[in-house]
């Protein structure tokens, strides 16, 4: 492992795709849907219209090729076996996690392998709890809760990074506060100055809101986390995979993300922590793998990130996840962020033309990335995706894991579009002239 990987320099070419524009031309939108296998699929007898990356992105051919390859050459147990296979595994294994480290800027070191972005949330919950309880030692001690101590997050957190947060007041007897979000859905920095206090011990939110697309002011309340020497923990699942982002830069202690929304598999993701961090927090899964010394009676644990991968990992999965990164990179993550801008802005000015809309999140398009939920007066979000799912058109209906903040605009469900580097301004204008018809198809309008 090495601490001095590149930064975002893509180890391979995809092959495919070859970027010249500021944002994405049409041409190469063009050749990066030839990778995508499942654009090319009839859905009830329409083409494909795929606008639901906010939940799962879809996976091109390289990165599906990545890790059919290495199952087929290199299947073989890592960081375990004195066998050839085994060493050649565990080195493409640790390559892996240096690429995914370069990607967010971060050293290989302070990447752990997780599930998805909402077990990464939740090992460093347990693991703060489980110091709470008096694990881990002196080391630990700077992370222990006493009652009466704050958790802060927001009102516009999806569950991921609401509950285990819950759950760790719960149990230690800290006090849940949340920042809440103006109309627009943009967190009230005001009210959060004041939240932000001496008992505040860690500060948890969103990068990127996955109904309103607001992006949060990330340095200001690392700033005010910080000046009271509070742990940052940052969701970046809506942001990693859209748009450039260094997790140095940004000085937060913590962040997470998910591989199935950044075109990996499922079943991958990863928990960045700064190193001593991670290295004073007791672990979270136990077992083999992550031990130096076991006796009967106790067990002595490996320096981070081993500490926190008990078990036989996701193996393939990460290296699928590295492919991926090296995909993103490629293509770049500014056009990318660029093209899906556009895109936004498209399906905001649109959604803003069709009588009924009641956009989610700021009017401004310069506030949000490539996503719009919205509320069709007289319809509900269920019968607006079954319509447009008849028509082809793929989107996430309900609450997107995110009940507060759907209680905050008083709804329940909402409607959500989301593009990502493959979608096109003629899914988008597909997507708008279906809905322009839903509330006249469901007698909402005359
Ligand atoms: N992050 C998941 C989504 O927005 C909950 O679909």
């Amino acid at each position: 492992m090495t601490s001095s990987a590149p930064r975002r320099r893509p180890t391979r070419d995809n092959g495919s795709v070859t970027v010249q524009a500021a944002s994405l031309s049409d041409a190469v939108v063009g050749r990066i849907r030839t990778d995508f296998a499942e654009l090319g699929q009839t859905v009830n007898e329409r083409p494909l219209v795929y606008l639901d990356s906010g939940a799962t992105s879809l996976k091109p051919t390289p990165v599906l090729d990545a890790e059919r390859s290495f199952v087929e050459t290199h299947t073989a147990a890592v960081h375990r076996g004195a066998h050839t296979l085994a060493a050649e595994a565990t080195e493409i294994f640790e390559q892996a996690r240096e690429r995914v480290a370069a990607f967010v800027g971060a050293d290989a070191g302070e990447i752990v392998w997780t599930s998805n972005a909402t077990e990464a949330v939740n090992l460093v919950a347990y693991a703060i709890g489980n110091a709470s309880a008096g694990r881990g030692g002196a080391a630990s001690e700077r992370f222990r809760l006493r009652e009466g101590d704050e958790i802060v997050v927001t009102e516009a957190e999806h569950h991921a990074n609401l509950i285990p947060w819950q759950e760790l007041a719960a149990r230690t007897g800290a006090v849940l506060k949340a920042i809440p979000v103006d109309e627009q859905g943009q967190l009230r920095l005001d009210v959060a100055a004041g939240l932000i206090g001496e008992r505040t011990r860690i500060v948890a939110f969103s990068h990127v809101s996955n109904v309103t697309a607001a992006i949060a002011p990330v340095a200001e309340l690392v700033s005010l986390a910080h000046a009271v020497g509070a742990l940052v923990v940052l969701d970046a699942c809506q942001s990693v995979p859209h748009m450039s982002v260094d997790v140095h830069e940004l000085d937060v202690d913590f962040a997470v993300l998910s591989g199935h929304k950044m075109l990996a598999p499922t079943g991958i993701g990863a928990l960045y922590g700064r190193l001593e961090l991670l290295n004073a927090l007791p672990p979270f899964l136990t077992g083999g793998s992550m031990i130096t010394t076991v006796t009967l009676e106790s067990a002595e644990y490996l320096p981070a990130p081993q500490r926190f991968e008990a078990g036989t990992q996701r193996i393939s999965q990460a290296v699928a996840l590295a492919a991926a990164c090296d995909y993103l990179s490629v293509v770049g993550l500014d056009r990318i962020a660029a093209h899906e801008h556009e895109l936004g802005a498209r399906l905001v000015h649109g959604l803003q033309q069709i009588a009924g809309v009641r956009l989610l999140g700021p009017e401004d398009p310069a506030a949000r990335t490539g996503l719009a939920a919205f509320d069709l007066e007289g319809v509900h979000a269920h019968d607006v995706g079954q319509y447009l799912d008849d028509r082809g058109i793929a989107v996430r209906v309900g609450h997107h894991c995110a009940q507060p903040l759907h209680r905050r605009f008083g709804m329940t469900a909402s409607t959500r579009a989301s593009t990502y580097l493959y979608n096109t301004t003629d899914d988008v204008d597909a997507f708008l002239e279906a809905l322009s018809d839903v509330r006249r198809f469901f007698g909402a309008a005359a």
